[in-house]
This record gives C-alpha cells, structure tokens and sequence, in this order.
C-alpha cells in the first residue's frame, strides 16, 4: 500500500459510489472512512468491492469528541505503520436540515456543526500528517452562488454573519431557514479552503468540490413528507438536462478527481472536476481568516499552531 485516502460521507449517496470507485481503481492505496457505522460500512464495501485495502473509524462528525477520538485513533494507525503515509482527505460528508434549531453534540446548529466545523477540526487535527504529494477535496455546491441558476429556486442564496452568530442554533422553524444554513455552510467551505490554501505545505492541493445538482441522494430526508414528495417528482426531471447527474455518474467523477491529474491550482473550485471562477462573495479574505479564527475558538483548538 502506497498511501492513504481519508473519507467522510462514503456511506451513502454519491460519497458510496465514490468510496467504491475508489476502492476499484486504486488497489494500491488504504481507504480508511469515517462513518457513524464504520463496521457495518466496511463490510459491505468488502463484499461489494471484493477489496480488502478499506477501514474504517466509527465516528459522529455531530460530535467534537467523536472527530478528536478519530483524529487520536488516525495518528495511532499511522505511527504504528498499520495504515500508509496519509495524502489525501475527501470531505464528502454534509448535511442539509429542515431547520436550523438542531444542535450538534456540543451544542452548536447542526448544519454549520457538520459542514463546516467538522471538516475544521478534523483538518486542523490532521494538519501535520498530510504527505506531499497530497490532495484534500471538500464537497461544497453550486447553491453557495445564490443564483437562479445555481440554485434553481430550491435553495434560498447564502446570508453570511459573524461566524459565531453562524454557529448558533436558530430559534425559528422559518420555512427556509434550513436551506438557507445549507447555502452558507457551503459559501464557509469555500472559505475554509482559501484559507487552508494558504497554509498547507507546497504538494498538499486543497480543492473545493461541486458534484452539480444529484438527485436521488439522501440529502433531502430531513425535509418534511410534502417537500421529500415534492423533491422526488421534480429533481428527477433536472437529470434530463445538463444541471443534473444521478449518484453513479456523480460519485465516479467525483473519485476519478480525487485520484487524476491535479485538477487546478491549490484552493480552486472545481465544478464537476473543472476549475471554474467560484462566486464573487466566496473570495474574501477577511471573511476567511475570521472563520479561521473563530472556528479554533468554538472547537476549543488551545492555540493557532496554523
Ligand atoms: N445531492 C446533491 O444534489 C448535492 C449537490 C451539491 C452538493 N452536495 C453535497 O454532496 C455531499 C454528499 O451528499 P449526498 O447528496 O450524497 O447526501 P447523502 O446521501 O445524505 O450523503 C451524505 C453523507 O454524509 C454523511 N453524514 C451526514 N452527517 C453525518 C454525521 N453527523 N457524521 C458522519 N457522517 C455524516 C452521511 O452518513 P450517514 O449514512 O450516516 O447518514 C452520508 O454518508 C454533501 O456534502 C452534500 O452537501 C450534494
């Protein structure tokens, strides 16, 4: 085994297609995923695959002590040598509630918890064990733009705040209020990847990533039974046109970018695999630095190491 690939949100949907894709075309490297039921996950991928170069770490990226326990568990692995050199990281994983009311473990809004913060501490715990040549690819989306176009009037545009007032659980069940967090969790992906951009070692590329529309996935399922019935009837219908791919077309390109040529420079959106200009709000540096601070402070990281 060459190298390592770390994998959050290979479970289901286009990060299950891609976990498996992975696994078909890279024998030579370790797929080690964080799921809520690694065991479970690793079997059938087994099966599934007939590979064996996969493991996996339980782990609720709800949870700060689930993600420190992952982190601690990774640098075991790796100093033991039972798992190769960690190169690259797919932050698959993400959520998209009907509120913005849930918390997370430590208390903060579910959304902003898992899509932002998780991918924070995880990377920040992981900082120093990233080899060269590297590649870390977080899963944004198109709907961070706030365009029509983009967002084809599902998702309401992204509303950046002080980070810490993004963080907050929201005290309305306003009918939009979930999406909205969706959007701005994603705008905050975006930022967290400029930002890391500028610290990771040179051979260590970070990539945001936007799969396009993908219906058929779990994304939708903490919606309300009329919007679920609603999504099911009409997102099918954007696969006829080019906004749309279904999960296995998705989560191929989605692996094969993770494993191809260097798909652009360090920091770059990639929209389904190409380099294309992100939205004008998402290159702000002010914005990106206060997420970078702010986020050690609400994960309780002790100092800036980075
Ligand atoms: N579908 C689209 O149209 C679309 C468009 C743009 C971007 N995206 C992004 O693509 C990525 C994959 O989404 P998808 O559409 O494939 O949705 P999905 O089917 O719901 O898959 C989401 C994955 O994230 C994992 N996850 C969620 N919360 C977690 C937690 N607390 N701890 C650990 N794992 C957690 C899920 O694990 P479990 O199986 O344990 O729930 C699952 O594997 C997401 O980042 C999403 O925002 C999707």
């Amino acid at each position: 085994m060459t190298s390592t690939i770390l994998m959050t949100g290979g479970g289901r949907g286009l990060g299950r297609v891609a976990a498996e894709r992975l696994l078909a075309t890279q024998p030579d490297r370790h797929l080690l995923l964080l799921a809520r039921d690694g065991d479970r996950l690793v079997r059938e991928l087994r099966e599934r695959t007939g590979r064996a170069n996969v493991s996996a770490i339980t782990c609720d990226l709800a949870s700060f002590a689930d993600i420190r326990a992952a982190a601690e568990e990774i640098g075991r692995r790796l100093d033991e040598g039972e798992i190769p050199p960690l190169r690259d990281f797919l932050g698959n994983a993400g959520l998209q509630m009907a509120t913005t009311t849930s918390t997370t473990a430590d208390g903060f809004e579910t959304t902003f918890g898992v899509n932002v913060l998780a991918n924070y501490l995880l990377l920040r715990l992981l900082f120093d064990r990233f080899e060269a040549p590297g590649r870390i690819v977080v899963v944004g989306s198109g709907v961070h733009f706030g365009t029509l176009r983009h967002n084809l009037g599902l998702v309401p545009a992204p509303k950046w705040a002080p980070v810490g007032k993004l963080a907050e659980p929201g005290t309305r069940t306003a009918a939009t209020a979930g999406r909205r967090a969706y959007a701005t969790s994603k705008l905050a992906v975006i930022y967290l990847v400029h930002a890391l951009a500028r610290r990771l070692p040179d051979g260590v590329d970070v990539y945001t990533y936007d799969p396009g529309l993908v219906p058929g996935t779990g994304l939708v399922r903490d919606a309300g039974p009329v919007s679920r019935r609603a999504a099911g009837i009409i997102l099918p219908l954007f696969r006829l046109t080019p906004l749309a791919m279904g999960p296995e077309a998705a989560g191929r390109l989605l692996a094969d970018t993770m494993t191809g040529p260097r798909p652009g420079r360090s920091g770059a959106y990639l929209d389904r695999g190409q380099e294309v200009p992100s939205s004008p709000d998402s290159h702000d540096e002010a914005r990106e630095e206060e997420l970078w601070q702010v986020a050690a402070r609400l994960c309780a990281l002790p100092e800036l190491s980075v």
